[in-house]
């Protein structure tokens, strides 16, 4: 049961589909306090509280305090409060009963989830208008199950999407992305996509291509697909301020780009120099900039992802002139303790500045709304232009299509990346325990850059994390610019890398059954092993998930070890994979046990009564019938499976 709540004046997201009646009276459960425009509730010693997607910490997210404000921050430290998400959905889970929570507010708003009191959970707004959801059911399972529905559907990728993809950023030449394709083919290791990064475009500029390194941009497209490769390039929410360059020109003369108080368009600085961001808020500018994506689906482009769209803002030009001003005043002196912090703080916080946020404007919904009342939802509305253009441009076509910021509602036109994680051991651990949170806010298609993207790889992270990867449907290897190059071909181990992509092949088809079973009956796709046991041990395990109806996964995440304890809630079979067909089986009993899994193992656990169908490699992005598969049985047989298969292309009504 789903009531609904207002508080104040919210400015709409567009987050939930479906109309509800307001609710009269005190919110339930909750402390109210106007004055501090708070929300509070007590928890109960043994209470868990799961879900708000991607963020930083543990799979029950009590002892923190997590700030909803989409942020460019590539530092993903234990530390943080924000990274580029919103999703403000949360479950309290006690002994008696279970309550899902949706906050939507397009604002910014702290959760402090048992911080400054152990045993208090305390929402704080900027501004208190909020539409508040409380959701009621059966089981966790059962309110994430109501809260989709009224989200609506998730995205739904072409079938090719749960390929695998090379990216770096970024390879600057269409010979250096033909020669990784070489490479990979060479090392015998399936490549479906290379993904190209900001130097693929002409001096930055949005849906431009640069014709002296990637020349014959459509027949290069081509050449690639008939290889089996897609070219996913990426597009950034700043249009580069140049006359003669149509995009900027066009959005000048329409009025499409945000705008300061004094109605000049803002001019704020990424990639390309100074830039103007389209107006994703409005309408009319959404749809200008959607159709732009169109130059290059002209060119054979089937898939993209959107960034820097929180908005990143490297420096907006009127907060320059005044840093530079300030800095006059420091010249020449003695700079002391104070004034030397202060120097460095008005340098340092150039980029990201909280106060560029209140210097522009949108044209939203008719009304003229300050970006940082509605600065969550701005990355959810670019890719929204594109989800909203590619329904009406290729209505035919399924195309790919991931963000990095995001709020709830974005889950319908397009997937996520996490960002700009580093090459640590705990990022592999973060990836582990967002899936299950990215799930409960309806972003199945979403993964983590594999390997890190920051800082320099070593073969056994990426070995585990490629482990890892061949589960989340995204399964992306993706590096920055000056760190050590981790092409799978790079290394000794590319007959192992060789193997796991092979064996992610062969899982798609149960990756994919499972991932259209999520979408199409609001299930999640990977699940904390609490939501389906309910014994006090499966509550605090941070480090195994259920994936789909039939496994359980238990990577291992640190380095120098051969093995680690995995506990099993019930018997299960224990897969040890080497290769999709060479392969261990072994019956474990429920409770503790301490598995080996060498550099070159996988370890999949298929839980009792159930079934892991699996393809031949070569054959598994196609559109297989169930006959066509194996299938590892734990008590089951194969015709107990459930499966979903259509032909991967067409987008479903
Ligand atoms: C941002 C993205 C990263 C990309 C880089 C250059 O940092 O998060 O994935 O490689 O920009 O475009």
């Amino acid at each position: 049961m789903i009531k609904k709540y207002r508080i104040g004046q919210p400015i709409p997201t567009d987050s939930v589909v479906k109309e509800f009646p307001l609710s009269e009276g005190e919110i339930p459960y909750f402390n109210r306090n106007d004055a501090k425009k708070e929300l509070s509730l007590t928890l109960d010693k043994k209470d868990k509280v799961y879900g708000l997607g991607e963020t930083i910490r543990g799979i029950n997210k009590r002892g923190w305090i997590y700030t909803s404000n989409n942020s460019d921050d590539p530092n993903h430290t234990e530390d943080k409060h924000s990274l580029y998400a919103s999703q403000n959905f949360f479950v309290i889970s006690s002994k008696t009963k279970e309550l899902g929570v949706y906050i939507d507010t397009p604002g910014i708003i702290t959760l402090d989830i048992g911080y400054t009191d152990l045993n208090t959970l305390t929402v704080s707004f900027e501004d208190f208008d909020a539409d508040i959801y409380l959701i009621e059911g059966d089981s966790i399972l059962d309110i994430v199950r109501q809260f989709r529905d009224i989200i609506g559907r998730s995205y739904i990728p072409p079938r090719w999407a749960f390929g695998f993809g090379q990216s770096r950023w970024s390879y600057m030449t269409a010979d250096e992305v033909i020669e990784v394709a070489d490479k990979y083919e060479e090392a015998g290791i399936p490549l479906d996509m290379i993904y190209l990064d900001i130097d693929y475009m002409e001096k930055y500029k949005d849906f431009t291509v640069d014709e002296a390194s990637f020349p014959k941009f459509p027949e290069f497209v081509e050449k690639m697909r008939k290889r089996g490769i897609h070219l996913v390039p990426i597009i950034d929410a700043g249009v580069k301020m140049e006359e003669g360059y149509d995009i900027y020109d066009e959005g000048v003369e329409k009025g499409y780009f945000v705008k300061k108080e004094n109605d000049e368009n803002l001019v704020a600085a990424v990639w390309p120099g100074k830039v103007h961001f389209p107006d994703f808020l409005n309408d009319e500018a959404r749809k200008w900039f959607g159709d732009k994506y169109k130059i290059l689906l002209d060119q054979g482009i089937d898939g993209f992802w959107n960034d820097m769209n929180e908005p990143a803002i490297f420096y907006t030009e009127d907060h320059l002139k005044e840093v530079f001003e300030a800095i006059e005043d420091y010249k020449g002196k003695n700079l002391d303790i104070q004034s030397f912090f202060a120097f460095k703080d008005l340098v340092g916080s150039i980029d990201n500045n909280e106060a560029d946020y209140k210097r522009f404007y949108h044209d939203y919904k008719g009304k003229k709304i300050r970006h940082d009342k509605v600065h969550n939802i701005f990355g959810y509305n670019m890719t929204r232009a594109a989800g909203e253009a590619f329904e009406r441009l290729v209505p035919d076509k399924r195309i790919l299509m991931f963000s990095r910021s995001s709020y709830i509602g974005m889950h319908r036109y397009g997937g996520v990346w996490c960002g700009d994680n580093k090459s640590w051991w705990s990022h592999l651990l973060l990836n582990i325990q967002q899936m299950p949170a990215l799930s409960m806010c309806g972003f199945l298609y979403s993964g983590a850059d594999i390997g890190g993207f920051g800082c320099d790889t070593t073969e056994d992270l990426l070995l585990r994390w490629t482990a890892f990867g061949i589960f989340t449907p995204l399964f992306r290897n993706h590096s920055a610019m000056g760190t050590r190059r981790q092409e799978c071909y790079r290394f000794d181990s590319a007959p192992v890398f060789k193997e796991f992509v092979r064996l992610r092949r062969a899982l798609i088809p149960y990756l994919y059954s499972e991932y259209m079973k999520a979408a199409l009956n609001n299930e999640m796709l990977f699940k904390p092993l609490c939501f389906e046991y309910d014994d006090e041990r499966s509550a605090e395990i941070e480090d195994q998930l259920l994936l789909g109806e039939s496994i359980m996964l238990a990577p291992v995440y640190k380095q120098n070890t051969t093995g680690r304890n995995v506990y099993l809630p019930e018997e299960m079979k224990l897969i040890r994979f080497r290769a999709y067909d060479d392969y261990d089986e072994e019956i474990l009993g429920s409770g503790d046990h301490y598995l080996r899994a060498e550099l070159n193992e996988i370890l999949v656990f298929i839980r009792k009564g159930h079934v892991l169908p699996l393809a031949e490699p070569s054959k598994g992005l196609g559109e297989l019938g169930k006959d066509e598969l194996d299938y590892i049985c734990y008590e089951a047989e194969p015709e107990s499976y459930e499966y979903y298969t259509d032909d991967g292309e067409t987008p479903l009504k």
